[in-house]
């Protein structure tokens, strides 16, 4: 609740270390403050002399307290508190005590302000120091032009219903106005917010009320673990209106969108989850109702990901197509498990390849099998074995040191390591999603707790051979 306070008549009982916090933020409501106390703090006395306040330096008597709209007993003392409470309640008024949940109406929050905007952080009494934190928090999360723009929002509604072109248009606000201002403000010319809103108030009145197409942000998640997105792909889905995401994006990112947006799964798994047509007819539809839609991918959009389908489905009716890049799988899995991919005195390249399609013909294994490559396998649970087979057939060493690496980033992922001879008898050691390394480098991986061991593996198998 927003309380209009402007000319009530509001009585702070306590004008000394306790109160102050109070009083300036009463002072901010336009309210007739009355203040009393018998030793105020200098602060006081300087605001009662500049007349902003009335001050009166004696103990509170009962009738200080009639026809006050708002009473704050800020005395730090709880038996004085609880009588200013009773004879607040006697002539109507509602109750604040300072630091005494127990005897409040109301609690005030910590706020912040933002030009147009007042945020407000309560815990209800509960813990005023955490409220306080909070605030300290957003101030620096929301640089302070934000308010010169929220100003400008205000003046730009204003010059709209004048001229009765106003209409409340969420998409185009955010996306005309909004975001291009934002954008000023974080690249450090807010001074620009001003040409932003008179070309936005332009074009609004221009515009006829049909619904302006969204528009569709496909954003690389990156491998697993929320904090490995970028700062631009965090950005898009706080600015999301629906989010479809993927089966291997961090779920954990879902927690940036806005509470509000529609937050769709479309991951595909074998054989299940919707298929890629049905997912690029949701994605248009959705802008085309005039949504922000952010396309959330696992690793980056456009490694093994039908990221370009999707931009074209969507660029095909005309919606804006904007590309996040990600941190891929193919390159995140092996750092996180410490493995340099081109270390130059065993690496002189890396090659990414899907496990779905070393059956397809699609690769030159004779290269492959060049021992100054690392080989990085996405999709490699499969078909590891058949990878494996085929590069030490073209002369791959068999004793190169294959790498394992499932769920990449989440926080839990394990790591094994096994030779190419080995993964050709047993496959891959973990299961699905896993990246495999093949090379040199690989057996620099950092070794994983948590991972099944190969005796686990050879136990289960049905013929081992060792070389
Ligand atoms: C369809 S591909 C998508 C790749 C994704 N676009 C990328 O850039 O990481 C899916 C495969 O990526 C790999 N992958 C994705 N995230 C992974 C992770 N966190 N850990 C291990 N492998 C992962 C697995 O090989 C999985 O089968």
């Amino acid at each position: 609740m927003a309380w209009r306070l402007w000319g009530k008549k509001v009585v702070v009982v306590g004008g000394g270390a306790i109160g102050e916090g109070k009083i300036e933020t009463m002072l901010r409501t336009g309210a007739h403050l009355e203040v009393i106390d018998p030793t105020p703090s200098t602060r006081v006395v300087e605001l009662a002399e500049a007349g902003t306040l009335v001050l009166k330096r004696r103990r509170v008597r009962r009738r200080d307290l009639r026809q006050a709209t708002l009473v704050v007993a800020a005395t730090g003392n709880h038996e004085t508190n609880a009588w200013i409470t009773r004879w607040g309640h006697r002539w109507g008024a509602i109750v604040n005590a300072v630091d005494d949940p127990d005897l409040c109406d109301v609690t005030v929050p910590a706020v912040l302000e933002r030009g147009a905007a007042t945020v407000a952080i309560t815990t209800n009494g509960a813990t005023p120091a955490g409220a306080r934190f909070l605030r300290e928090e957003l101030t620096s999360a929301i640089p302070a032009e934000v308010g010169t723009l929220l100003d400008h929002a205000a003046t730009a509604r204003d010059h709209l219903r004048n001229s009765g072109d106003y209409r409340y248009d969420y998409a185009a606000w955010r996306q005309r106005f909004f975001e291009p201002g934002m954008d000023a403000i974080r690249s450090g010319r807010p001074t620009e917010i001003d040409a932003i809103r008179s070309q936005f108030e332009a074009e609004f009145a221009a515009d006829s009320s049909e619904t302006r197409p969204g528009k569709v942000t496909l954003v690389g998640a990156g491998p697993g673990g929320a904090d490995l997105i970028t700062i631009r792909g965090a950005r898009a889905l706080a600015a999301a209106d629906v989010v479809l995401y993927d089966r291997l994006a961090d779920p954990d990112l879902l927690a940036l969108a806005p509470a509000a947006a529609i937050k769709l799964p479309v991951g595909k798994g074998k054989g299940h989850g919707p298929r890629q047509e049905e997912i690029s007819d949701l994605l248009v539809r959705h802008a085309l109702d005039g949504s922000h839609v952010v396309r959330l991918k696992g690793g980056d959009p456009f490694v093994f990901g039908r990221g370009n389908e999707e931009i074209e489905a969507a660029t095909r009716r005309g919606i804006d197509v904007e590309v996040v890049p990600g941190l891929s799988s193919a390159i995140a899995a092996a750092t996180l498990s410490r493995i340099p991919l081109t270390d130059r005195r065993h690496a002189a390249s890396f090659t990414v390849l899907s496990g779905h399609r070393a059956g397809d013909g699609d690769y030159d294994w004779n290269t492959l099998a060049r021992d100054d490559t690392t080989l990085v396998v996405l999709m490699a649970a499969s078909t590891a074995r058949e990878v494996a087979e085929r590069l030490i057939a073209a002369g791959r060493r068999a004793e190169t040191p294959v790498a394992a690496v499932h769920r990449a980033g989440f926080g839990d992922e394990q790591i094994e390591v096994l030779s190419l001879a080995e993964v050709s008898l047993v496959g891959c050691p973990l299961p699905s999603p896993c990246v495999m390394i093949i090379g040199t480098v690989a057996g620099l991986a950092k070794s994983s707790p948590t991972a099944p061991h190969l005796a686990n593996l050879v136990e289960s198998a049905e013929v081992v051979l060792i070389s």
